[in-house]
């Protein structure tokens, strides 16, 4: 595995984001464990994504459907008989990879050549021919294990916001276009899996049904694209390390008429990050035939009644977080502070925006010994905790406090000292260029309200 990338992970292990699902069983393959750090991310990145596209938005509206549905829906959406992946297995070692991934016995992206060469666990050129591999997990509804009660986890959060468009659009009296955003839990038996969360088993998505008048579809879909990767610049991720990738026709979703993925270049290569697909109208098609229900729009000025055209901007939350915590991180060799006695040491950094740090601001008292300071410290932690995201640390030397607040990326730090009890003003350390500035109390949270707000508009 790249250097990088091992060290990011051994990162997100040691300070709390990361943890491999049940660990101390020896862990399970693709299934991740968010720590405090890494929820508390997950939970920013939400809520950026929310602020954007729903709240600020006065024609997307948000759902939470279940996670489990009704059997027919995956029958209607065709993953039943689609949402397969090509599974072969090597004839020596009865390793199973998907033949689509697995070129000179590495992880490639789309786009590149297709024939399999080497099994990556035992060198051998032997494999047996692909065959289609279901990836959804079965289960059942209810005490009895037969076919009839039968479904699946769903692999997609999409279908719920196609089974209620009509709900949704009745209910909240929607006019087209008009979308339905969810977040939620996604689950796929993927075949391979791999790169720390980037591919695993159980993942959150990010998803919009963006609902059109057809004709209008093509122009909303560009539109489309510019703000999905627009709302990835917002959260701080460099321009550099995006890129599009159009999918070729012939390797389309059953569903797509168009779809362009949004890649991230992470350490291990190009990834997808997100997509835009064009579903046209054939999930609400699907599903009017399956259900019986009539799912057409009625345009009141029109008269007309139609099926809509469906943009779908989705986005993986985990890769997500995984591509903010590679592009955040950075190392200096002998350390940025030359005064503190940490000086030559290598120095890790997260340069998170502040919209998805988990900790916004650090709050010390100069030294702990010193009942005074520990107080107003504790005082001013509490005042800032109504506003912001805070942690409290009162241990080690000041230098090393810094550090482990630079380590995972709080973008700013009060200190607390002896002048504060005589003038009432603190330190305000900021995390990129270390400088330090002395704050009256009595202004601080408008002070650091102002410069996050800044700092996310940058
Ligand atoms: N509703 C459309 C849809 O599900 P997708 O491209 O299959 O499209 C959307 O998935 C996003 O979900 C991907 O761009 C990726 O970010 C994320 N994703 C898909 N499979 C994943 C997995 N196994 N682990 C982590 N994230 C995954």
């Amino acid at each position: 595995m790249d250097e990088k990338m091992k060290k990011i992970i051994s990162l997100a292990k040691r300070r709390g984001f990361v943890f491999q699902s049940s660990e101390i069983y020896g862990g399970v393959e693709a299934l991740w464990d968010y720590g405090p750090l890494g929820t508390a991310m997950k939970q920013n990145i939400r809520k950026a994504w929310f602020n954007m596209f729903v709240r600020q938005q006065s024609n997307i509206v948000a759902i939470e459907g279940a996670i489990l549905m009704h059997p027919k829906v995956w029958q209607a959406s065709g993953h039943i008989e689609n949402f397969t992946d090509p599974l072969i297995e090597c004839k020596s070692c009865n390793g199973r990879f998907r033949a689509d991934h697995m070129i000179d016995g590495r992880f490639v992206g789309q786009g590149e050549a297709k024939e399999p060469n080497q099994c990556p666990n035992c060198g051998d050129r032997d494999f047996t021919p692909a065959r289609n591999f279901n990836l959804m997990f079965k289960t059942f509804l209810g005490p009895i294990q037969d076919e009839a009660n039968a479904t699946y986890l769903r692999p997609e959060t999409a279908q719920s916001m196609f089974t209620n468009f009509k709900l949704v659009q009745e209910s909240q009296r929607l006019k087209v276009p008009f979308g339905i955003a969810q977040a939620g839990k996604a689950f796929r038996n993927e075949i391979t899996t791999g790169n720390f969360i980037f591919r695993s088993r159980e993942f959150e998505q990010m998803e919009i049904e963006y609902f059109v008048k057809p004709g209008e579809d093509e122009q909303s879909f560009d539109l489309w694209v510019e703000k999905w990767e627009q709302f990835f610049l917002s959260l701080g991720l460099r321009k550099e390390n995006l890129r599009r990738y159009e999918h070729p026709k012939e390797s389309l979703s059953h569903y797509s008429k168009r779809t362009v993925d949004i890649e991230y270049k992470f350490p291990f290569g190009w990834g997808e990050l997100a997509g835009i697909a064009n579903r046209t109208d054939f999930d609400l098609k699907q599903h009017a035939e399956f259900s019986g229900q009539d799912l057409r729009y009625f345009d009141e000025t029109t008269k007309e009644k139609y099926f809509p055209y469906v943009i779908e901007p989705t986005a993986g939350l985990d890769r997500l977080f995984l591509a903010l915590l590679c592009d955040a991180y950075e190392e200096v060799e002998g350390g940025r502070s030359t005064t503190t006695e940490a000086a030559k040491e290598k120095e890790t950094m997260l340069k998170f925006s502040p919209s998805v740090a988990p900790v916004q601001v650090a709050v010390f008292p100069l030294v702990k010994n010193k009942q005074e300071l520990v107080a107003e410290a504790k005082r001013i932690y509490a005042e800032l905790q109504q506003k912001f995201s805070c942690q409290y640390d009162e241990t080690g030397a000041i230098g090393r406090r810094y550090r482990r607040q630079d380590e995972i990326g709080t973008p700013f730090a009060v200190t607390v000292d002896f002048d504060t009890l005589e003038d009432d003003s603190v330190t305000l350390r900021n995390r990129d260029t270390m400088a330090q500035e002395r704050v009256s109390v009595k202004h601080l949270s408008d002070k650091i309200d102002a410069l996050l707000f800044r700092a996310t508009m940058e």
